[in-house]
């Protein structure tokens, strides 16, 4: 484990002394201008984040603002409200001009194929699609798994969920059948929608099949639906009779074309979302409704500066955390345009998101540190190829940027005046936490900046007290929050232990940090045994247990490296069993074993094959000293190795590598 001591190395590499001050246009016309928002806030921070959830419509409003206990670890925000997050993204707008405003601007990844969906026809098609679900045996808190790719019907068919109150739990298109199918199993999803497939690449990505295969051992689920995206001329998938449904069928058969929303509690579950940890089993984080979408629609505001007039196009998948909250709850609370795009980013060619910018007026754009790396590396003349002069704000998300990649952004894509909110925040928190707001705060390259109002956020040492600026520290979180996690699906104490345990009423957020003299917050990676490849969250056991779980393998270790394109890549040194021989042909096999258990994201850059692990005289793999080994420093202390000349063989083995 990296404690926060060992931070201080890294805080003497990082002297990055740039500042860009707000273009003075842009903060004159700025959504927060009031730089006292910050000390407001703080001062009194449930009544900044009532004012928050004013924004809201609320069928009751809630009696009590939040009620906290630390020690069982229960916070419930705006308590007795009730309100339903679909009737919030879609219905109150149906009574103002948006009425008739582009709501969802969809690109297919063939470039003959888009959509667009108003206010309007979201409305029409999330009311069809909850009646739907509703006819297929669906109720209020059963819970729905999805396996879509990134299709209109993806964001109606969590607005639908919403709709009726059955929580939603979405895999990402790119996991296992593995992984999709212990994620149905940790939730009891009854149902599960998902499509015959999707467009990656010019290829098809063949999600039933996968689908299928999960379903077969997943006995919770009773119905299957699948949206028809491809076509059979494209793509046969084999349905199960009594079990499966076509999306279509299933619409058409239903006569109800209209769903009244549920009057969902504040506190009720709106959906679950699984993230890796340091152990092997994903933790489903469960968020709320009230809290969830305060958070989400409020922050979308104001670090975007959200204007009536805007195209928002945030390049995650829904998929992911980022999706959730600033593709579908937080914009469409908002009544923003935004851009979703179905497919990757060279197909088809290199500057397909540029012709996306050009082709819809993309003002502001959210992406990931891994894309822009790959966008440098592509060349400037894939978006100098466009008029990209629409944009007026960038973002990014999922890893510390590094500052190379940060001016590129500013000077290329940006072309010097939009300012870039880096944003700091995880699956957890639900909504962004540490950014800037555009038209107040001067940025620097490579820094997240400064917690958003009403977010208490500090840096401490492993007693729990605050660190002074420029020293590394734990990144902490010192008072609940409207969208936080309330808990780990079936696992409170898990949530309790993992998050809340080491400093009792302070959330721990397993990222170490430092603040530097002006309070600017810059993030320097995970403390814990967990991976960040290109914005992923990929837990090392994860992928060592994946390892072992191949009968050739005895032992494995993994660690990150770090990669100039995703961020981090994973290395994983395995030692095989008796009778088994290295070979690139063994090493081919165990990549592949490892991205069919998890998926595709996991699959290991590189396998080292080694008689024996690095380990303490209790048989505790030292992953320190392979990474040591790995970015080729000094290594630290070995005298805990049981055999310390194991290191010198990998070592001699890596150098040859590399
Ligand atoms: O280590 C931090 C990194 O991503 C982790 C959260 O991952 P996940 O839950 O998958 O959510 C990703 C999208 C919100 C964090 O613990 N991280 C995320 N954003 C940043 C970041 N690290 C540095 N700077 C960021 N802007």
């Amino acid at each position: 484990m990296t404690t926060p001591d060992s931070f201080t190395t890294i805080d003497v590499v990082m002297t990055e002394t740039r500042r860009f001050e707000p273009p003075p246009g842009f903060t004159a016309a700025a959504n927060v201008r009031d730089p006292n928002i910050y000390e407001r806030a703080a001062s009194d921070v449930q009544a900044f984040w009532e004012g928050a959830a004013e924004r809201l419509s609320w069928f009751r409003h809630w009696d009590q603002v939040l009620d906290w206990d630390p020690v069982g670890v229960h916070a419930r925000w705006f308590v007795g409200g009730k309100l339903n997050a679909s009737y919030n993204c879609v219905d109150r707008h149906l009574s103002t001009w948006r009425k008739n405003k582009a709501a969802i601007i969809w690109e297919g990844e063939p470039t003959d194929e888009s959509r667009v969906l108003t206010y309007a026809d979201l409305y029409r098609e999330v009311n069809q699609v909850a009646a739907m679900l509703r006819s297929q045996g669906l109720q209020k808190g059963d819970r729905v798994a999805i396996y879509m790719p990134m299709v209109p019907e993806l964001a109606i068919a969590l607005l639908a969920c919403a709709r009726i109150g059955a929580p939603h739990s979405v895999v990402f298109a790119g996991f296992s059948a593995e992984s999709l199918r212990d994620r149905i199993i940790d939730c009891g999803a009854k149902m599960l929608l998902t499509a015959d497939g999707g467009w990656r690449a010019g290829k098809i990505i063949d999600l039933k099949s996968i689908a299928n295969a999960a379903v077969a051992q997943t006995p919770s689920i009773e119905r299957v639906v699948t949206l028809q995206r491809l076509g059979p001329d494209n793509h046969k998938v084999e349905m199960t009779e009594g079990r499966d449904v076509w999306w279509h069928d299933a619409l058409a058969a239903t006569t109800a074309k209209t769903v009244d929303p549920e009057v969902m509690d504040s506190e009720d579950p709106l959906y679950i979302l699984y993230t890796s940890g340091t152990t092997g089993k994903p933790k489903g984080q469960v968020h709320t409704t009230g809290g969830y979408l305060t958070g989400v629609s409020l922050t979308h505001d104001w670090i975007f500066d959200l204007k009536d007039g805007d195209v928002y196009w945030c390049t995650a998948d829904i998929g992911w955390v980022t999706g959730h909250s600033y593709i579908v709850y937080g914009p469409l609370a908002n009544g923003a345009t935004v851009v979703m795009y179905e497919g990757g980013p060279a197909f088809p060619d290199k500057d397909r998101f540029w012709a996306i910018v050009e082709k819809y007026k993309v003002s502001i754009l959210y992406t990931a540190p891994t894309s822009i790396r790959t966008f440098m590396k592509w060349g400037t003349e894939y978006p100098n190829a466009h008029d990209m002069s629409s944009l007026r704000l960038l973002g990014t998300v999922g890893e510390p940027i590094n500052p190379e990649a940060w001016i590129w952004y500013n000077e290329v894509i940006g072309k010097g005046n939009s300012p870039i909110v880096d944003t700091w925040w995880q699956t957890e928190t639900g909504n962004i936490m540490i950014s800037p707001l555009p038209g107040l705060v001067a940025t620097k390259p490579g820094s997240a900046t400064k917690p958003f109002p009403g977010i208490m956020a500090d840096v401490v040492d492993g007693a729990g007290n605050s660190v002074p600026a420029n020293t590394g520290g734990y990144l902490v979180i010192k008072h609940p929050w409207p969208a936080m996690s309330r808990t780990i699906w079936g696992d409170h104490q898990r949530y309790v232990n993992t998050y809340w345990a080491k400093f009792p009423g302070t959330y721990l957020t397993g990222d170490g940090a430092r603040r530097d003299e002006d309070g600017y917050f810059w993030l320097l990676g995970r403390v814990d045994d967990v991976l960040n490849v290109s914005g992923h969250r990929i837990g090392t056991m994860e992928v060592e247990s994946a390892l072992v779980s191949n009968p050739s393998v005895a032992e494995a270790a993994v660690i990150g490296v770090p990669d100039e394109v995703t961020g981090q890549a994973i290395v994983a040194f395995v030692t095989l069993r008796g009778g088994e021989t290295p070979s690139e042909q063994k090493a081919q096999e165990l990549r592949e074993h490892v991205a069919k258990a998890i998926g595709g994201l996991a699959r290991p850059k590189k396998i080292y094959f080694t008689a024996e692990l690095p380990k303490t005289r209790s048989a505790k793999i030292m992953r320190r000293l392979l990474r040591d080994v790995a970015e080729g420093r000094v290594i630290g202390d070995t005298t805990t190795l049981a055999d310390p000349t194991v290191l010198d063989s990998i070592k001699q083995q890596y150098d040859d590598d590399n």
